[in-house]
């Protein structure tokens, strides 16, 4: 394994330190959680190595409200990323051909960098359809291994289509190709949504989610990843062992407790968005120097600046004299031209003020 730091981690909010920005436009979740908000914690939690598949509890609850049959089809991660290096690092060798949404959470394929596969990158285009099923037909190989999908997109919030969906399905299961689909946001109360995780569809699937996003909850550091095919489910049981063994017992505890309240966490969030798209939307049509494609999904949408400018001065001067940060093209190796907005993190007067520093800010140029 070939491990590089990526530019979205390394220039990241809190390890920028999160009191050095006032109006934090760059992050992919809603509002971060307190522990407070999650209930009381049972003094009684034995401090013991945990179940390897997870709190049996909270692969309960998951199931029950997901339509899982078989708990042993949820292995609890930490976070949506172990599950994404757990799932490409036991399907994926060195020659492997993967193809992989691109841009992308940066994850989806620096894990098949550094594992050393050909990959082919598929490119998400604002001008074009979000999946390009053209470009997976002329690039699938003899030794394509998996395919690999962000849906709802992160940077651009878009999101697959039924149809999409069903042809994906059909594409992989006939060539006998993995299909990963990376689902962290679906959970998000905002715009469209699949009904299940897509690993519901087919035994070739595995889905991947997490706490982190919908639910503000990055810092529990739990995820899960769902498939119903026990041969592979082993497989990531095995790396999951090799490298974490199992999670934290109590951080387990606290995602379970957050899972009960899932209606009334939810609900929040909703209304928070619900506010925040319609905030997102008045700056759009008042702002004529940047264009994006609406998100149908998630809390995320990519924002192109229509005129050329230095864009490194840009995003300096956005953080240094108005103290708004954005994630700027190269996190997701795309122009800086682009940058990615958060619109579910902030309170409702940081994205106010946030969106008017951004046109401030284009003022000098
Ligand atoms: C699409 C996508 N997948 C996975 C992750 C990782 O999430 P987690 O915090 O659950 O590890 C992120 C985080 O930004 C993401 O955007």
């Amino acid at each position: 394994m070939q491990y590089r730091r990526m530019p979205i981690e390394v220039e990241s909010p809190e390890q920028l330190g999160y009191d050095t920005i006032k109006y934090n436009l760059s992050e992919s979740s809603v509002s971060d959680l307190f522990l407070k908000d999650l209930g009381k914690l049972d003094d009684n939690i034995l401090l013991c190595y945990g179940d390897h598949y997870g709190l049996v509890d909270l692969r309960k609850k998951i199931a029950k409200d997901e339509g899982i049959k078989d708990i042993n089809h949820v292995l609890i991660t930490p976070g949506a990323i172990g599950a994404l290096f757990f799932i490409n690092t036991s399907l994926l060798g060195k020659g492997d051909h993967v193809i992989v949404m691109h841009p992308n959470y940066a994850t989806n394929f620096e894990t098949p960098r550094a594992i050393g596969c050909e990959i082919s990158y598929l490119k998400v285009e604002p001008s074009k359809d979000f999946l390009d099923k053209e470009f997976i037909e002329n690039n699938v190989k003899e030794n394509t291994q998996l395919i690999s999908i962000t849906s709802p997109h992160n940077p651009t919030g878009r999101v697959l289509s039924e149809t999409d969906i069903e042809w994906l399905l059909n594409f992989t299961q006939e060539r006998n190709i993995f299909l990963l689909v990376d689902e962290t946001y679906r959970e998000i109360p905002f715009g469209e949504q699949s009904k299940s995780l897509l690993a519901l569809r087919s035994s070739h699937v595995i889905s991947v989610t997490s706490v982190s996003k919908a639910y503000g909850l990055p810092g529990l550091r739990i995820g899960w990843l769902v498939c119903q095919n026990n041969k592979i489910m082993e497989n990531f049981l095995a790396a999951k062992e090799q490298i974490v063994l199992c999670n934290s017992v109590i951080d387990e505890q606290l995602a379970l407790n957050a899972l009960v309240q899932k209606s009334h966490l939810l609900k929040n969030v909703e209304q928070h968005l619900e506010t925040n798209f319609q905030l997102l939307k008045e700056w759009l049509d008042t702002e004529d120097r940047v264009e994006t494609n609406l998100p149908q999904g998630g809390c995320v949408c990519l924002v192109k600046i229509k005129k050329k400018i230095e864009t490194a001065k840009f995003y300096e001067l956005l953080l240094k004299q108005y103290s708004t940060y954005v994630g700027p093209g190269h996190w997701f190796e795309v122009s800086d031209d682009y940058f990615r907005l958060g619109f579910g993190w902030p309170t409702k007067e940081e994205l106010k003020k946030g969106l008017q520093n951004i046109s401030m800010a284009l003022n000098h140029f």
